[in-house]
């Protein structure tokens, strides 16, 4: 997503706007400085706020104010208007807060405050002295950050078979693998972070074994580390093509930015790709592949891509607009071998491919949880405070069944979202809080420059209530089951989405 570089506008703060312009429950933007800064009315209370949210660069003044905070309209981050913490994930980083004044009628921005320290709950009596986290990605980087927001003082060592530290793995669908962002927005934070923050981050450290009894994980190679609290957080690894070829350098899959690099470097050179799975990773992939110039060709059993999570009229949109950036479907069909630079498929067609990207699903990484005898259900199993049925193990992301106060379903998804809020919820429940993990589901996706928004699970529905035109991308989709909203789908209609979640999670209390 490319970052607004533009001036500054609105009117220059520090000289004031008249009160009325700010009526209650108003948003205005002007600046301060260089600063774009949002001016949010509440009752009495007047804040001012940083006015781009701190994940992409999401315009607050278009998100939703709800009680003392904003939700970001992009992927719904969620700022404290008092503090500027960032209370809901994507966003890890606060926004600046600053002081206003009302004088003469007019209200008035003045200096930029110390980031205020965040309101946090009565620390836990006795914290646990070690927290060992298995697991370098989006659960696991945001309960090292959350431990640590929190003042947590005990050890933390993060455990990766990654040979990168946490990174922005959506991004490694979408621009980074488009070529229109640097690789310097890849990783969730510098390297130098982790030290600064005292949080022991081992690369390329597979972890073989949790010996439960003993509070000790085992590492591959032989070594051992002590935990009083550990964090399984093992995501998730894409499914292999087994058939024959599909182990040749040019077939890929992508989970990690060392995949990310692999496919880079053969599309470099490459002028034809074939992408297997018309999943949102594989179609995502196939528009960043276009956006390289390269013919792109999808193959898929399914009749419609994405039928099955976002209903036909929204699978036969994806279709047709993949098609018009040039994507050529072979929709009911399958790849049987991969010879050489050919492949075939089930109907006799064969396909030429310099590049090919297998996206056909993703399965938890279960085993570590397996052989230490903790409870499965498609999944781990853990409670609303996500630990598992072992003491002191705690379960985050992909990995983790849950019970979903919105359906009141043991739901296990695959978000980056819902990955990093249970990190964090996690991450205060294992410093001893109770806090559930009630959060509603939200994941995105993005195909060429248009983003789908997703909030609330439905595996099943009876019926797909449609406001706006999908056609005209303009659309918000609520899917239903006996009359009840369980999910809705939109795009371009992100307040309203940020208004179904508000209304999911009020259903639910
Ligand atoms: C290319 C791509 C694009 C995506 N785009 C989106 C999107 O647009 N929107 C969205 O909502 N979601 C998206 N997702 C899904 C999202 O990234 C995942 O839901 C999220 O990363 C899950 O977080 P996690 O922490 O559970 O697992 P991961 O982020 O996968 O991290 C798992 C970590 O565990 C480590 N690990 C595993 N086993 C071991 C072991 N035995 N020992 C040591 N370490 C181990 C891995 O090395 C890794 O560091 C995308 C995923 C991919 C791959
Ligand atoms: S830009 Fe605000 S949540 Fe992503």
């Amino acid at each position: 997503m490319a970052q607004d570089q533009s001036k500054p506008s609105g009117p220059d703060l520090t000289q004031g706007v008249p009160e009325a312009e700010l009526p209650d429950g108003g948003k205005l933007v002007g600046h301060v400085g260089d600063e774009e800064v949002l001016l949010v009315r509440r009752g009495a209370d007047i804040f001012a706020v940083g006015a781009h949210c701190t994940h992409y660069h999401g315009p607050l003044a278009d998100g939703l104010v709800v009680g003392d905070t904003v939700r970001c309209p992009w992927h719904h981050a969620c700022f404290d208007l008092r503090t500027g913490e960032a209370v809901r994930a994507p966003a890890i980083d606060p926004v600046a807060c600053w002081t206003v004044e009302r004088r003469d009628g007019k209200i008035v921005v003045r200096e930029k405050r110390a980031q205020p320290k965040p309101r946090h709950g009565k620390p836990a009596a006795k914290a646990p002295d070690k927290i060992v986290i298995v697991g370098g990605g989006a659960a696991g980087f945001a309960a090292a950050e959350m431990l640590r927001r929190r003042d947590y003082q005990g050890d933390i060592v993060m455990l990766s078979a990654d040979d990168a530290p946490p990174c922005d793995r959506p991004n490694l669908s979408k621009d980074y693998l488009a070529g229109n962002a640097p690789e310097e927005w890849v990783p969730l934070r510098p390297e130098k972070f982790y030290a600064e923050r005292g949080i022991d981050l081992r690369l390329r450290q597979q972890v073989l074994g949790i010996d439960a009894g003993g509070r000790q994980v085992e590492l591959a190679g032989g070594g051992k580390v002590a935990y009083d609290r550990l964090l399984l957080a093992t995501g998730a690894e894409p499914v292999r093509l087994s058939i024959p070829g599909a182990d040749q350098p040019h077939v890929r899959t992508l989970r990690s930015l060392g995949d990310c690099r692999a496919i880079i470097e053969v599309a470099k050179s490459a002028r034809r790709a074939v992408v297997i799975g018309a999943s949102f990773i594989g179609l995502e992939v196939a528009a960043s592949l276009r956006n390289r110039e390269i013919e792109v060709h999808v193959v898929a059993p399914e009749k419609r891509p994405m039928e099955k999570i976002l209903g036909p009229g929204m699978g036969d949109f994806v279709h047709s607009l993949h098609k018009e950036h040039g994507v050529v479907f072979h929709l009911e069909n399958t790849a049987t071998a991969i010879d050489g630079k050919r492949v075939q498929l089930k109907g006799g067609e064969s396909l030429d491919a310099d590049l090919v990207v297998v996206g056909i699903g993703v399965r938890p990484r279960l085993e570590l949880a397996e052989k230490a005898g903790l409870a499965l259900d498609r999944g781990v199993a853990v409670n609303e405070y996500l630990e598992t049925s072992a003491q002191g193990i705690f379960a985050a992301g992909d990995i983790a069944r849950w019970p979903d106060p919105h359906t009141g379903e043991k739901i296990r998804v695959e978000h980056w979202v819902v990955a990093e809020r249970q990190g964090q919820t996690a991450a205060l429940n294992m410093l001893g809080e109770r806090e559930k993990h009630s959060a509603v589901p939200f994941f995105w996706s993005q195909h060429y420059d248009i983003p789908i928004n997703y909030v609330g699970h439905a595996e099943k529905w009876d019926e797909i209530a449609i406001d706006g035109d999908i056609a005209a991308k303009d659309c918000l989709l609520r899917f239903k089951r006996n009359g009840r909203v369980l999910a809705v789908v939109s795009i371009f209609r992100d307040v309203a989405n940020l208004e179904s979640e508000v209304a999911m999670e009020r259903a639910a209390q």
